[in-house]
C-alpha cells in the first residue's frame, strides 16, 4: 500500500500540462479491436486504468507496442470474447469492451462488475440497449452471456443519459446492419472524443455532444491514428488546489469549453481566471467565498469534481450546500476531511459545509479515485505533516500528480508500503 506524504501550507505557482483524458482514452481503447487491424494511440495517460486495458486487450489476442504517451495495438489476431472476471472486477469500466467485442464477434461473456466505492454502478441500461439491437442476453451465475446472429440497427431511448451505455450503444452498433438512433444520450466530451476516434476508422457516427447519436453501420473499418483530447477532470482538480492553496498556475493543453461550470464557480467563489485557446490561468484570491453546487449529466457540473470543489470549500467564508445527484455514494471522503477539522455534515445526497479558518495534517486514507484527490487537497491546504494511505486509488486516475505537484512548489513523496 503506498501513501503520499504533504508537507502543507505552500502556495502552487507555476505552469504544467495536463494529460490526456483518463474518460476518453479507456472506451477509445476498447474501440480500438473494432478495425481488426492497427491503431495508434497518442496523449494516453501513463495511470493504472489505461493498464489494465492494455492487459485486456493482449489477453483477447491484441499485440501491444507501448513507449511513453503512444500505443499501438495490433488486433488483427483477436479472437476471445470473454472479459477476465478478475480484471472486470478490478475495473468495472471495463464493460466498455462489451460493445466492441459484441461488434465483432456477435457475442460477449462477462461477469456482472462489481459494484464500486462510489455506487452500485449497475450496468441494466447497457443490457437493455444491447438487447433492443438485437443482442439475446443470458444470466447465469454470475456470468452474462450475450449472443446474437447478427446485431440490426434500432431507436433507443436511455432512461438515464448514462455515459458507460452510451458510449457501448454506439460500439455495438457501428458495424450493425443499419441504422441506430440513440435518444437521451449523454452529452459528455468524452464521447465525441469516441465518435471523432471511430470516424477517423471511417464508421459513419453523428451527433455525440447532443442528446440524440446516429449511427450508420459499416462493413469495415480501417488503420487508424488518433490524439486522445486533455482530462478536464484533472484540469479542474489542478485550478482546485491552485484556489485553495493561493497561488497562480497556468495549465497547458486544456480545452476551456470542456470546463464552464468549474470556471464559472471558481470565480463565482473569488478567483480571477485568464482563459485562452488551450490554457487556464488561475490567481487565487486565497479568500474563498461559499457558494452551491449541484452535480448533473453533462454540460452540468460534473459528479467527478464534486469531491475536489467540496473540499475546497472546506476553508471558503460561509456555509456551502453540495448536492450529489448521480451517484448515491459519493460522499465517502468526508469522514476523512472532518479528521483534519472540516465541518461537513451529509443529510442523503446533500452535503452541508461550514467554512473553517483552517485544516489539520492528519493520517487519512482514500476511499475512491477522486475522493483521494480531495484528500491531497486538503493535504496541500493543511500547515504540517498529512499522510494519505491507499493512494493506489488515485494512481488509477491520474498521471504523475506528485510530480506535477512538486513542479509547482508542493511539498509531496510518495512512501512506498510494507
Ligand atoms: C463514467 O462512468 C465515468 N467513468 C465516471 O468517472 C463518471 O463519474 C460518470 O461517467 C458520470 O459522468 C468513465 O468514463 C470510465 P454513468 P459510468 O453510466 O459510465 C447509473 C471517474 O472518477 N447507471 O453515467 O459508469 C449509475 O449507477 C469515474 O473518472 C444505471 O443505473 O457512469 C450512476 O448512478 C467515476 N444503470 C449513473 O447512472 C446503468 O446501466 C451515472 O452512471 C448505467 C448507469
Amino acid at each position: 500500500m503506498k501513501s503520499y506524504i504533504i508537507e502543507g501550507g505552500n502556495k502552487l505557482n507555476g505552469e504544467i500540462n495536463i494529460s490526456g483524458s483518463k474518460n476518453a482514452a479507456l472506451p477509445i481503447m476498447a474501440a480500438s479491436i473494432l478495425n481488426k487491424g492497427i491503431t495508434k494511440l497518442y496523449n494516453v495517460p501513463d495511470i493504472h486504468d489505461t493498464k489494465i486495458m492494455l492487459e485486456i486487450l493482449q489477453i483477447l489476442g491484441c499485440k501491444i507496442k507501448k513507449n511513453s504517451d503512444k500505443i499501438i495495438i495490433d488486433s488483427k489476431g483477436i479472437k476471445q470474447f470473454e472479459i477476465p472476471e478478475q480484471l472486470m472486477r478490478e475495473m468495472r469500466s471495463s464493460v466498455i469492451f462489451a460493445g466492441s467485442i459484441l461488434g465483432i464477434h456477435k457475442r460477449v461473456k462477462l461477469s456482472y462488475p462489481g459494484g464500486c466505492d462510489i455506487g452500485a454502478r449497475p450496468i441494466d441500461l447497457h443490457l437493455k440497449a444491447f438487447k433492443k439491437l438485437g443482442v439475446k442476453i443470458d444470466e447465469e451465475s454470475g456470468y452474462i452471456n450475450c449472443e446474437c446472429e447478427k446485431i440490426v440497427g434500432n431507436d433507443i431511448t436511455l432512461d438515464f443519459p448514462s455515459v458507460g451505455a452510451t458510449e457501448n450503444t454506439i460500439l455495438a452498433s457501428v458495424l450493425a446492419e443499419g441504422v441506430t438512433i440513440i435518444q437521451n444520450a449523454a452529452m459528455e466530451p468524452e464521447i465525441v472524443d469516441l465518435q471523432n476516434f471511430l470516424n477517423k476508422m471511417g464508421a459513419k457516427v453523428s451527433g455525440a455532444g447532443s442528446k440524440t447519436v446516429v449511427i450508420q453501420g459499416v462493413k469495415k473499418l480501417k488503420d487508424v491514428s488518433y490524439n486522445i483530447m486533455p482530462d478536464r477532470i484533472e484540469t479542474g482538480t489542478f485550478l482546485c488546489m491552485t484556489a485553495a492553496t493561493g497561488g497562480t498556475v497556468k495549465l497547458n493543453s486544456v480545452v476551456p469549453e470542456h470546463l464552464i461550470p468549474i470556471i464559472s464557480k471558481l470565480e463565482e467563489c473569488g478567483n480571477e481566471l485568464i482563459v485562452e485557446k488551450n490554457s487556464i490561468t488561475i490567481k487565487s484570491s486565497r479568500k474563498i467565498k461559499a457558494t452551491d453546487i449541484k452535480t448533473m449529466p453533462y454540460p452540468g457540473f460534473p459528479t467527478d469534481m464534486q469531491s475536489i470543489f467540496a473540499t475546497m470549500l472546506t476553508i471558503a467564508k460561509g456555509t456551502s450546500i453540495v448536492i450529489e445527484n448521480i451517484f448515491e455514494n459519493r460522499y465517502k471522503y468526508i469522514p476523512e476531511l472532518n479528521r483534519m477539522g472540516a465541518k461537513v455534515t451529509i443529510e442523503g445526497r446533500t452535503a452541508v459545509i461550514k467554512g473553517v479558518k483552517k485544516l489539520n495534517p492528519a493520517i487519512v486514507k482514500c476511499t475512491d479515485l477522486r475522493g483521494g484527490a480531495a484528500l491531497v487537497l486538503a493535504g496541500l491546504v493543511a500547515k504540517g505533516k498529512t499522510e494519505i494511505n491507499n493512494i493506489e486509488y488515485i494512481l488509477r486516475g491520474y498521471e504523475k500528480l506528485d510530480v506535477k505537484l512538486r513542479n509547482l512548489g508542493a511539498n509531496i513523496i510518495i512512501k512506498e508500503g510494507e
